[in-house]
């Protein structure tokens, strides 16, 4: 027998920052700030991302890119990098990432590329919890419940069908 399975989503848009809750405007801001320091000669792209962690600790990351172009990396890669190597039994909560070009911040929100989902939900599944996705745009923030949104069907460590720790 065939079926067919549909998948959709929901996520809160928000049109005035104002209706953001507090931590989530400071964390956005933090992003905000860690995107004017990405290194991002080539694309001219800056990307900031912010992690809250537990304890109300903010780690950030911006992209950071090189001539060879694989060799760079994503702002939310490189926040959670961070904060993975240095903190990692202060579990995060939520990520926050906001995107610049030559004009300021992007118009619309930024979404987080094939690669850092992939490793926002191995985060999720090492921590064991959801981390709240905060996409900030100029006029608008989409506030996303939990990677497995944005990454369906996504591979973890159960597809390797092996025991860790
Ligand atoms: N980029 C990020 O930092 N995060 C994403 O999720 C999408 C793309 C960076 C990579 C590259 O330095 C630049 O944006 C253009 O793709």
């Amino acid at each position: 027998m065939t079926k067919t399975i549909s998948v959709s989503f929901s996520y809160k848009e928000f049109e005035n920052s104002e209706e953001l809750k507090e931590s989530d405007k400071q964390l956005i801001m933090v992003a905000r700030k860690s995107a004017e320091k990405a290194y991002a000669p080539y694309s001219k792209f800056r990307v900031g991302a912010a992690v809250e962690l537990e304890s109300g600790l903010i780690i950030s990351g911006a992209n950071v890119e090189n001539a060879a172009f694989p060799s760079g990396i994503c702002a939310e890669r490189s926040a959670l990098a961070n904060s993975i190597s240095n903190y990692p039994n202060d579990k995060p909560v939520a990520i926050a990432i906001v995107s610049m070009n030559s004009e300021g911040i992007t118009e619309d929100f930024p979404s987080p590329c094939g690669n850092c989902r992939q490793v926002i939900a191995e985060e999720e599944s090492r921590i064991g919890d959801k981390i709240r996705i905060i996409l900030s745009g100029k006029n608008k923030t989409a506030v996303i419940d939990s990677i497995s949104d944005l990454l369906p069907l996504q591979f973890n460590k159960e597809n390797l069908k092996v025991n860790l720790p």
